[in-house]
């Protein structure tokens, strides 16, 4: 079996009955996996167990049964090697945006000096356009700075797996856009893996190698991962235009508006055999893009078949 840099198996996250109610169970057996380098974004609706899941890769949450390993060791807690960026900034009000970032850097790298430090954070302060904005403290910067600096301070400890819990989902549509185009700038120079919870489907295509689409809970489950077959460089204005946007984006919409419902069917988990004897099951790939070149192929076929 292929071998992912990052790999969930069989992930059951059950939170406890609160007083007179039942227990929950967030998702059950769940696995899927990211190869190195990959962009990968979740989309689901509201409450289906994204964060869930992004708290059990990070390592601040654990999962009731399941194991997720990254470069074949398995999480046990957080670590600098995952960097993670909230929809609400997470900064210290306390001091200046630089000083965030080198508060960080220093904790990655202990051994380094002054200057290093000093150096290595600007360089990402400036990837963000924040060059100029390092004095400022969080409370004399906009919404849109703010999750910038948090957003540097996550590349700047160069982890080997980057979280972001809808980092733009706070922000203003024009901000969002130019954020998203430092993200993509990034993280093409830096070559991170990323894994990112969105509810913005362009925002996903845009980002986006594959997307893995989550059923409505309980038992919520990742019913496919999509494959986003856009060439890169992209950009947001010229994306719309490639032959294959909207038949994933349909797709993508189609799964959110139907089939996220009609999968979270709770029936589904009675059909779940004892994990003993059950083989892993990862979510299958699917290429809406390719689907639809292959009817259209159909199509010329017939017509050829017509003359
Ligand atoms: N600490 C907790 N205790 C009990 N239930 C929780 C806890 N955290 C989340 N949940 C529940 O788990 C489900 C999934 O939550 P979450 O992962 O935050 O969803 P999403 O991020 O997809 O909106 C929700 O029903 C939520 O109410
Ligand atoms: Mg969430």
């Amino acid at each position: 079996m292929e071998k992912y840099f990052l790999d969930a198996q069989d992930l059951t996250k059950t939170f406890p009955a609160p007083k007179g109610g039942d227990p929950l169970t967030v998702f059950e057996n769940q696995s899927f996996g990211i190869n190195k380098g990959e962009f990968i974004c979740i989309i689901g609706h509201s409450g289906c167990g994204k964060s869930t899941i992004l708290n059990v890769l990070a390592g601040l949450d654990e999962a009731t049964s399941g194991v997720v390993l990254m470069d074949g060791r398995e999480v046990a807690g957080p670590s600098l090697d995952r960097g993670v960026v909230f929809q609400h900034y997470s900064l210290l009000p306390w001091i200046s945006s630089l000083r965030n970032i080198t508060f960080a850097v220093r904790a990655r790298w202990p051994s380094w000096r002054k200057e290093q430090v000093l150096h290595h954070s600007m360089k990402y302060l400036d990837m963000v356009g924040l060059a100029g904005a390092e004095s400022r403290k969080p409370s004399q910067l906009s919404g849109g700075m703010r999750q910038r600096v948090s957003i540097a301070r996550a590349f700047a400890i160069e982890p080997k797996l980057l979280l972001m819990d809808e980092p733009f989902g706070a922000l203003d549509a024009l901000t969002r856009g130019i954020i998203q185009e430092e993200l993509m700038k990034i993280w093409e120079q830096t070559n991170q893996t990323v894994f990112m919870i969105t509810h913005d489907v362009d925002e996903a295509i845009l980002l986006a190698d594959r997307i893995l689409l989550m059923t409505n809970g309980p038992y919520a489950h990742i019913a496919e991962s999509v494959i986003i077959d856009i060439p890169r460089h992209r950009e947001r204005t010229e994306i719309i235009h490639h032959p294959n946007y909207y038949p994933i984006r349909n797709h993508l919409v189609e799964f959110l508006v139907k089939r996220s419902k009609e999968l979270a069917n709770p029936e589904m988990r009675t059909q779940v055999e004892p994990r003993e004897t059950r083989k892993r099951v990862y979510p299958p790939n699917v290429n809406p893009a390719a689907d639809v070149n292959s009817s259209s192929n159909k199509i010329i076929d017939l017509e050829k078949h017509k003359a």
